[in-house]
């Protein structure tokens, strides 16, 4: 399978920004999450007037990609206007943990990637299904 090069991927997560509906923050983000066939789905944040009820970028794109039947992933771009990397929040790490195991997550600015990460290395204790077994 041909994947995209790194910056393709995050080209889709800051495009997928432009669609943020984020009033209350005016922080905007976008995340791509690639298939294992190389198909990339996209989200943003969606806020809300409750607050708690936001929606980060990646568990949009996490979700959206799940209802459309795909279950195999292997990174995910994260992009913000920061020359911080902006990495994804503690549920969503565990969310992306539980459907898409140890991903690797490329986070980026409206120019380049900051950071680089495997996902166990942003949840590295993670509580997941094994000890449920
Ligand atoms: N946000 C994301 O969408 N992803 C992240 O990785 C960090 C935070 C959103 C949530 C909220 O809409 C805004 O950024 C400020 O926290």
């Amino acid at each position: 399978m041909d994947y995209k090069p790194e910056e393709a991927l995050l080209s889709a997560a800051i495009d997928a920004r432009r669609y943020a509906q984020a009033h209350y923050s005016g922080f905007q983000v976008g995340a791509a999450l690639e298939t294992s066939d190389g198909q990339v789905i996209t989200g943003c944040n969606i806020e809300n007037a409750t607050y708690g009820l936001t929606l980060c970028a990646e568990r949009v794109a996490l979700v959206k990609a799940l209802s459309e039947g795909h279950a195999v992933f292997t990174r995910i771009a994260v992009a913000a206007d920061t020359n911080e990397p902006t990495p994804p929040c503690g549920p969503c790490r565990q969310l992306l943990w539980e459907y898409c195991g140890d991903i690797e997550v490329i986070l980026g600015n409206l120019e380049k990637t900051t950071g680089r990460y495997k996902l166990s290395a942003l949840l590295p204790i993670p509580f997941d299904r094994r000890l449920l077994e």
